[in-house]
C-alpha cells in the first residue's frame, strides 16, 4: 500500500477548516498549524466538530515551528492576503512541497513579491496554485462543457456579479467583532469588496477565457471607498473591462447586497448562458438558452464542502499527474491580482488603466 498523500495547512482558521476537511474525505493525512494557539483550540473544540459533526483526531494541530522542517506533497495557505505571498516564499525556500495552493486573493494590491514568486516557482518546479473554487464546482464545469457544443455563437458582452453582504462572513467568525478586526476591513490588505469577493473578477476571467476572447487589459473602475470604525475599505466595486480580443463587459462585487447575488451571464448572438452559485438555498443554477432550438438547465444541490470537492479532487489528480492543466494556475491568480490592482488605480484617478501583465512588481 503506498503512503498517504501529505497536507500541511497553514491557517487554523474558516477556509483551514473547510479545507482540513476536504483533504481528509481524500484521506489524506492532515496537518495543520496557526500561529495563535487559540485558533487550534478553536479548530478542535468548535469550528470542525460544528460543521462536520465531530473532531476528527486524526489531524494533526502543531504550531508552524514545530511542522517547518517536514515535507509535504501539498501545502495549503489559509491565512489573511497579506500573510501570503511572504508564507509561500518561505515553502519555497524550504522544504517545497510538489503543490501549494494559497487561497485567494493571491497577494495585496501593490503586488509586492509577486515576481519573486513566480521565479523561485520556475526555480524549485513547486506548483502553485491560487483557491479560485467557484472555477471548479459542478455547474461552473457544465457550463464549460456546454460551452464547447453547442455555446452561444459569436460573444458579444459578458456581465458578472459578485454581491454579497459580509454579515455571513462575520458570522463564520464569531471571535471577530467588525472589520476592522481583520483584513476584511482594509482594501490595502486584500479585503473590501475588490479583494473579498474577488472570484467575481476571476470568474469574469475564466468565462472569457472560455470564450475564446483574451485576457482583461483595460479597466475602468468606481469603488465607494469608505472610512469607519477604525476601517478602510470598498463596499462597492464596479468594473467596466476589455479584453486584448476587444470583450466589453462588466463585473460588479460588493459586501452589502443581501441575499447575495452571485450571477454570471455570456451573451452571443445565438444565445446566452446564464450560471448562479446559491440560486436557491443550497443550490447552484446554470443555463444555456438557444435562440432557435433546445437549450440546457440544471439544478444543482450542494452542501458547503460541496464548494471545495471539484477544487480537492483537482488537488489529488495534480498530485498523481503534475503535468495536468489547472484553471487554478499561478498564473490565473496573478491576473485577477493585476486587474484588482488596475480597479483601485482607475477609481483614484479617475482614468481608465491599461493592464500590462509582464511589469515587475516591488521585491519583499
Ligand atoms: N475560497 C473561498 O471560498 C474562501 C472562503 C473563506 C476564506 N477564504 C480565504 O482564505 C483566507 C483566510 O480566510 P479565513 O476566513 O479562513 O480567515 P481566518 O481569520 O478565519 O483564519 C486565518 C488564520 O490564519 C492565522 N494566521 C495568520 N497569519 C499566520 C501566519 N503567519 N502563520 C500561521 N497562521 C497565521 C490566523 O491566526 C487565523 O487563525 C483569506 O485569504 C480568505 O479570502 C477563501
Amino acid at each position: 500500500m503506498s503512503a498517504p498523500t501529505t497536507v500541511k495547512i497553514i491557517g487554523a482558521g474558516s477556509i483551514g477548516n473547510h479545507l482540513a476537511h476536504g483533504c481528509r474525505q481524500q484521506g489524506w493525512a492532515v496537518s495543520m498549524c496557526d500561529r495563535d494557539p487559540a485558533a487550534l483550540e478553536r479548530t478542535r473544540n468548535d469550528i470542525y466538530p460544528s460543521r462536520y459533526g465531530n473532531w476528527d483526531t486524526q489531524i494533526e494541530l502543531a504550531a508552524p515551528e514545530a511542522l517547518a522542517n517536514r515535507g509535504y506533497d501539498l501545502v495549503i495557505i489559509g491565512t489573511p492576503p497579506d500573510t501570503h505571498v511572504r508564507l509561500a516564499l518561505d515553502e519555497l525556500r524550504g522544504t517545497t512541497p510538489k503543490l501549494l495552493l494559497i487561497e485567494k486573493p493571491l497577494a495585496t494590491p501593490d503586488l509586492r513579491g509577486l515576481d519573486e514568486l513566480r521565479t523561485l516557482a520556475r526555480e524549485t518546479g513547486t506548483r502553485i496554485l491560487v483557491a479560485y473554487n467557484h472555477r471548479l464546482t459542478r455547474h461552473t464545469e457544465l457550463a464549460r462543457q456546454w460551452l464547447e457544443a453547442p455555446g452561444v455563437g459569436e460573444v458579444s458582452t459578458l456581465r458578472v456579479l459578485f454581491r454579497e453582504h459580509w454579515g455571513g462572513i462575520f458570522g463564520a467568525h464569531p471571535w471577530l467583532s467588525g472589520p476592522a478586526d481583520t483584513y476584511l476591513g482594509f482594501t490595502h490588505r486584500g479585503g473590501g469588496a475588490l479583494g473579498e469577493h474577488s472570484h467575481g473578477v476571476n470568474l469574469w476571467q475564466y468565462f472569457a477565457r472560455l470564450a475564446g476572447m483574451g485576457r482583461i487589459q483595460e479597466v475602468s473602475a468606481e469603488l465607494d471607498e469608505v472610512e469607519r470604525d477604525g476601517a478602510a475599505y470598498d463596499r462597492i466595486a464596479q468594473l467596466s473591462v476589455r479584453t486584448d480580443k476587444g470583450l466589453l463587459g462588466t463585473i460588479v462585487q460588493d459586501v452589502v447586497t443581501r441575499p447575495a447575488q452571485k450571477w454570471l451571464r455570456l451573451e452571443g448572438d445565438q444565445g446566452y448562458l446564464e450560471w448562479q452559485a446559491g440560486a436557491r438555498p443550497d443550490q447552484d443554477w446554470v443555463q444555456l438558452v438557444r435562440h432557435e432550438g433546445p437549450g440546457r438547465e440544471e439544478w444543482i444541490s450542494k452542501t458547503r464542502p460541496d464548494d471545495f470537492r471539484g477544487e480537492i479532487e483537482h488537488l489529488g489528480a495534480l498530485l498523481q499527474d503534475a503535468t495536468l492543466p489547472s484553471p487554478l494556475d499561478l498564473e490565473a491568480g496573478l491576473e485577477t491580482m493585476r486587474v484588482i490592482a488596475a480597479a483601485i488605480e482607475s477609481s483614484r484617478s479617475g482614468r481608465r488603466v491599461r493592464i500590462d501583465q509582464d511589469a515587475p512588481t516591488p521585491e519583499y
